[in-house]
Order: C-alpha cells, then structure tokens, then sequence
C-alpha cells in the first residue's frame, strides 16, 4: 500500500510513519510538510534513509503539489494543522488557511482524480465544543469554542459535503488528547514536563479542574491503523480511552514521577473561552471495528517522561528557537 501522510513532520504524524514503517515495512510512505514552527525532520531522522520512506516539502492548500501527488497514492492520512489553541486565540488567521482550505484542497484533488483514493481525517474532539455530563458521539452537534476547533469543523464539515455531494472516500476522526514522544512542548504534557525537568514551574489555568481525555502516541496509531483498513468510507469515528482527568490532577502525577512536589505549580490566568470538559463515546470503534487501547495513563505517563529525560537536546533545541517569543506573549514572562 502508498500513503500520503501529510503534517508527518510534526508530533502525531512522526509517530503514525515510524508505526507504519515498522508494522508494514513493504508499505510506501510519503510525507508531505510544509516545515512550520511545530514540523521537525529530526523526529524522522531513523529512517530518512529508508527506500520505502520518501519527504517532500509543501502545503497542504497547495494545489500542484497535491495533484501531483495524490496519484502517487492509494490513501491519504491528513494530520497537517494548525493544531494549538492558545496560538490560535493569538492569531487565528493561518488556522483556517491550512485546517479548512488544505482540507479542502485535499479532497478536490481526490474528487479530481476520480474518487479512487481514501483520506482519513484526523480530527479533534474540540468540534463538539464542552460538555457537564455524558459523552459525545459521533452525531454530536459541532459546537467549536475556539478559533482552532471552528477551524477543524469546518474541515470536517469539507469532508461530508465531499462525501455526500460526491462520494468522494472520506473517513473523518475524532480523537481524545493525545501525548507522547515528539510531542512539541507547547502543549501540556510536555510543557509541564519540560518545564519541570528545567527547575521551572508548571502554568495551571484558572482552577485546573478542566477535564481532557488522553491517548497515548501508540494507541492512537492503532486506531488510526484500524480505521484506514477497516473503516468505513463516509463515516465517522471517535478515538479515545474513555479515561479522563482533571488538569491538575495531570500536573500532579507527572510531579509525582518526577519526585518533585507542588510548589512547582503555578496558577496563572484561565484560557479565555476555556472548554470545561471533553468526553468520547468511542463504542462504535470498538464494537464495529474491534479496536481498543492498550496502554495505560500511569505507564504512558511513564514513558512520556522517560522519553523527554533521554531526549533533552530535542527539546532544549525548541525550546531555544521561535518558542521563546511565543512563550513570553502566552505566559507575559522571561523566564
Ligand atoms: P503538530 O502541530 O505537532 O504538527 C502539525 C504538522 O503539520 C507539522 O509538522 C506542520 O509543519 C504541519 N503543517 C502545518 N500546516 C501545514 C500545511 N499547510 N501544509 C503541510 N503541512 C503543514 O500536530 P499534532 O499534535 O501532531 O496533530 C496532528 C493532527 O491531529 C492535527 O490535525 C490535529 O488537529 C489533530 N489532533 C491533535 C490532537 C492533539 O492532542 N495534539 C488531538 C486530536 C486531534
Ligand atoms: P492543551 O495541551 O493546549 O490541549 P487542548 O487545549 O487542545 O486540550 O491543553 C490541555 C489542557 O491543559 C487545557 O485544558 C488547557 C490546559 N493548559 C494549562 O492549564 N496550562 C498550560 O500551560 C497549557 C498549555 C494548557
């Protein structure tokens, strides 16, 4: 099998071609990134020289580039975005350039080459906005709160209208939080984490009782393994471990692998907009298709901080970079 794996530079898409690769070494990988802030070709570095690995630098919402390579492939796995919420109550514009019109431009490609080639979606959970009690399912109502989440709507809501109006092979996400290694350092887990490994403290908004869901790197490949082969085109599936934890209570555990105590936290001014609460039904992957998680918090935890200990020039490296400026306009500070 071809893939087109667009955003493979960044966190999850690293991830997804090392868990491709591995699994299914005869399958051809085509990683299509565009190289902004948060793509890094050293997460890829292990197999830059695998014959079945090949990196083009592009656009998503670059047409020529697209059709060029969209018959190249039998699926495309789209996890190009503009992925950070804080960066998109900053500045919004460049979330719906690449997350609606790359969406966009992605699926007219493939209606244009004759609706032969499957995209899988990769999308968020932030579409259906917050929720007190019970869970999203797949038919929740869009209900986005941010900037970023309106922008992953409206991809998604692409993707149907291609479905419906074209039958275009379309298979839209919806996953929990995810976390891992590679996870760039802005988000956070590996803001907290890192911060903490440099002495410094962990920024809690508002009360930080808000709750996330999480799903570690490797789970989420699976499901997203699972959908590509199993999936069914014209639907839509959520991902997630129907495990769920306040922020603090996040905070205080990677703390706790760290053996370091809470005075490292800090609480600071609350997001504004802030979703209270996020929550997946995820039966239907796991009765329709068989999927489900293997790895639990308190391990993937683990890992995680393992990972960023063992990697410290990988994220220094960021973190000395572009980061800094946008550290010092979120976190109005220096240090
Ligand atoms: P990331 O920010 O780490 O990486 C995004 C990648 O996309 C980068 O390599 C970047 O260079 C590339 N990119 C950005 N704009 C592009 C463009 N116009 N053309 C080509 N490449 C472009 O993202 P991530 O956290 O790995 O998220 C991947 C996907 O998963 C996104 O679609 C995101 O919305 C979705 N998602 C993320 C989470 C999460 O917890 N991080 C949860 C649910 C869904
Ligand atoms: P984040 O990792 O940005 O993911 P998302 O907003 O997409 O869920 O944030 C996860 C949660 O942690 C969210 O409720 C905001 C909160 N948060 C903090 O309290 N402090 C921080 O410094 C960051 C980055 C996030």
């Amino acid at each position: 099998m071809k893939l087109l794996v667009t955003g493979g530079a960044g966190f999850m898409g690293s991830n997804f071609i090392h868990y491709i690769l591995k699994k299914y070494p005869e399958y051809e990988v085509i990683n299509l990134d565009k190289l902004t802030y948060a793509g890094n070709l050293k997460n890829l570095s292990d197999i830059e020289n695998n014959p079945n690995y090949r990196f083009v630098k592009g656009d998503i919402c670059d047409a020529n580039i697209i059709n060029e390579l969209v018959p190249q492939v039998d699926a495309v796995i789209n996890y190009a975005a503009e992925t950070h919420v804080d960066r998109s109550i900053l500045a919004p514009q460049e979330f719906a350039q690449t997350d609606v019109i790359g969406t966009l431009t992605i699926l007219n490609s493939i209606r244009e080459n004759g609706n032969k080639v499957r995209l899988v979606q990769i999308s968020t959970d932030e579409v259906f906005g917050s929720i007190e009690d019970g869970k999203f399912t797949e038919s929740s109502p869009f209900e986005p709160n941010s900037p970023y989440a309106a922008s992953k709507a409206g991809g998604d809501l692409m993707c149907r209208a291609f479905w419906v109006t074209y039958k275009t092979p379309v298979i839209v996400t919806h996953s929990c939080n995810f976390y891992g290694p590679f996870h760039y350092p802005e988000k956070l887990i590996p803001l907290a984490i890192t911060n903490l490994l440099e002495g410094k403290k962990v920024p809690v908004y508002g009360d930080g009782k808000q709750v996330r869901e999480w799903i570690y790197t490797q789970d989420h490949c699976s499901a997203v393994d699972t959908i590509l082969h199993k999936g069914v085109e014209g639907e839509v599936y959520n991902i997630g471990t129907e495990r769920e934890f306040e922020n603090i209570d996040i905070v205080k555990r990677i703390l706790d692998v760290l053996g370091m105590n809470e005075g490292f936290i800090e609480y600071v001014k609350d997001r504004p907009g802030h979703d209270r609460r996020y929550s997946l039904d995820t039966s239907k992957l796991r009765n329709e298709l068989g999927w489900k998680p293997e790895i639990e918090f308190d391990q993937g935890i683990k890992d995680t901080v393992e990972w960023f200990k063992n990697n410290e020039a990988w994220w220094k490296e960021i973190k000395s970079g572009e980061y800094k400026n946008y550290y010092n306009q979120q976190y109005g500070r220096k240090d």
